[in-house]
């Protein structure tokens, strides 16, 4: 739904979740704006929690804009990094929601990508049992999934996300502007994200992405606001249906049980989280072709999409003894196992995505086949 903010005009998407509902914006120039946080609950103080890349570049307009609201506007500024997201790092916040008298009407911000939304969420979920949060997503993977939704959650040197909550926020803010500053790198891996919709729920989404993805790549806002929107939506009404994953959230997994077992093979941050559901998109299509629900066309056409992306088609290979067989010991480190058996979002027709296990043999095929 188009409306128009005082500047320009911003996207509304809408989380419906009974009494947690909530709006994602997205527009340009809405986080230097008080103006977009009149509508949030009053509070003595609010906490930005940011990470030492974010801050510098936009934490100073952010606690301008949040100074009309709120009598004292602190910013914690975190170590930036995957490998960052830890207790260790999360025990940061909380020290600093203590040191500073911090009550449970305190409102957090979280300024930044996934790892400091997730990290923030997690905080805000526990902090006195509950305070209200809200994101402020910087990468485009964050606008377009880990802001949306509500799971925040810390890293385990065993498994990735293994320790968090559900917990939504009150208010997601997608300024376009910020993404000006993110790396070619980051951008791809937030087109990971992207690309995942349309095999999971949407073809003609998936049309338009392959049409626009040399605008997205130049960071065409008109196309990015597009694509920005269009994944919201999508994420929205998967949430809607199924907030804390009881099925059909799980769809929104499609490429992360294998992406999972890479990052946290490599050590997480070797690679991006994107770049590892960018080729885990690539392995589950496989898989599912192999489980004889999509024809090989359908794998190649994601395959060279993905590619064009810029972003990893090959897996790593993570053991020089049994590869495949590392890979099944990560996999099975996942919230989907159920009774240590490796559960994989496939696609069962175009635009489809169910879940499926499937045979250790079957399984070590794709692997093989799909390791460098
Ligand atoms: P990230 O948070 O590490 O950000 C990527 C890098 O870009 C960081 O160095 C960051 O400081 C920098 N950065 C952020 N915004 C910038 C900007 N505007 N300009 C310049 N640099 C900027 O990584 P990410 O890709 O945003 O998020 C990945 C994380 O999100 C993972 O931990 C993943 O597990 C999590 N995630 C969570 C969900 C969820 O539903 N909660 C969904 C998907 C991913
Ligand atoms: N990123 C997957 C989910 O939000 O469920």
């Amino acid at each position: 739904m188009p409306v128009n903010s005082s500047s320009s005009t911003t996207a509304q998407v809408q989380i419906n979740l009974a009494e947690r509902s909530y709006s994602i914006l997205i527009g340009s120039q809405l986080l230097g704006q008080s103006l977009t946080y009149q509508q949030l609950p009053k509070a003595a103080t609010a906490l930005v929690v940011s990470n030492t890349k974010v801050a510098p570049l936009y934490a100073a307009q952010l606690t301008q804009a949040l100074e009309a609201h709120y009598a004292k506007v602190l910013l914690l500024t975190l170590p930036d990094g995957e490998a960052y997201k830890d207790w260790q790092t999360l025990q940061l916040i909380f020290d600093a929601l203590l040191q500073n008298g911090c009550d449970r009407k305190t409102v957090l911000f979280a300024l930044g990508g996934g790892v400091v939304g997730d990290m923030t969420g997690f905080a805000a979920a526990s902090y006195m049992r509950g305070v209200p949060f809200v994101q402020v997503p910087t990468t485009l993977l964050a606008q377009v999934d880990s802001s949306v939704g509500g799971k925040t959650a810390i890293n385990h040197p065993l498994g990735k996300n293994m320790i968090g909550a559900f917990y939504q926020p009150l208010l997601v803010i997608c300024d376009l502007d910020v993404l000006v500053t993110l790396p070619a790198r980051e951008l791809r891996a937030g087109l990971a994200e992207v690309i995942k919709y349309g095999p999971i729920a949407d073809m003609a989404f998936l049309d338009w992405i392959e049409s626009n993805l040399d605008a997205l790549l130049a960071k065409d806002s008109a196309a990015l606001a597009h694509a920005i929107q269009r994944s919201c939506e999508i994420k929205a009404a998967v949430v809607g249906q199924d907030e804390r994953e009881s099925g059909l959230r799980a769809i929104l997994n499609f490429g992360h049980t294998f992406g999972h077992a890479i990052e946290s093979g490599l050590g997480y941050g070797a690679w991006l989280h994107g770049e590892g559901v960018g080729c885990g998109m690539v392995m589950a299509a496989h898989l599912s072709q192999r489980l004889g629900l999509v024809d090989l066309s359908f794998v190649t056409r994601l395959t060279r999409l993905i590619e064009r992306a810029g972003l990893p088609v090959k897996g790593p290979v993570l053991s020089a003894t049994d590869n495949a067989g590392r890979y099944l010991d990560l996999m099975r480190i996942d919230k989907k196992s159920e009774a240590g058996e490796i559960r994989f979002v496939v696609i069962d027709g175009p635009g489809r995505a169910a879940v499926r296990a499937a045979p250790d043999a079957l399984v070590r095929e794709v692997i093989d086949a799909c390791c460098a």
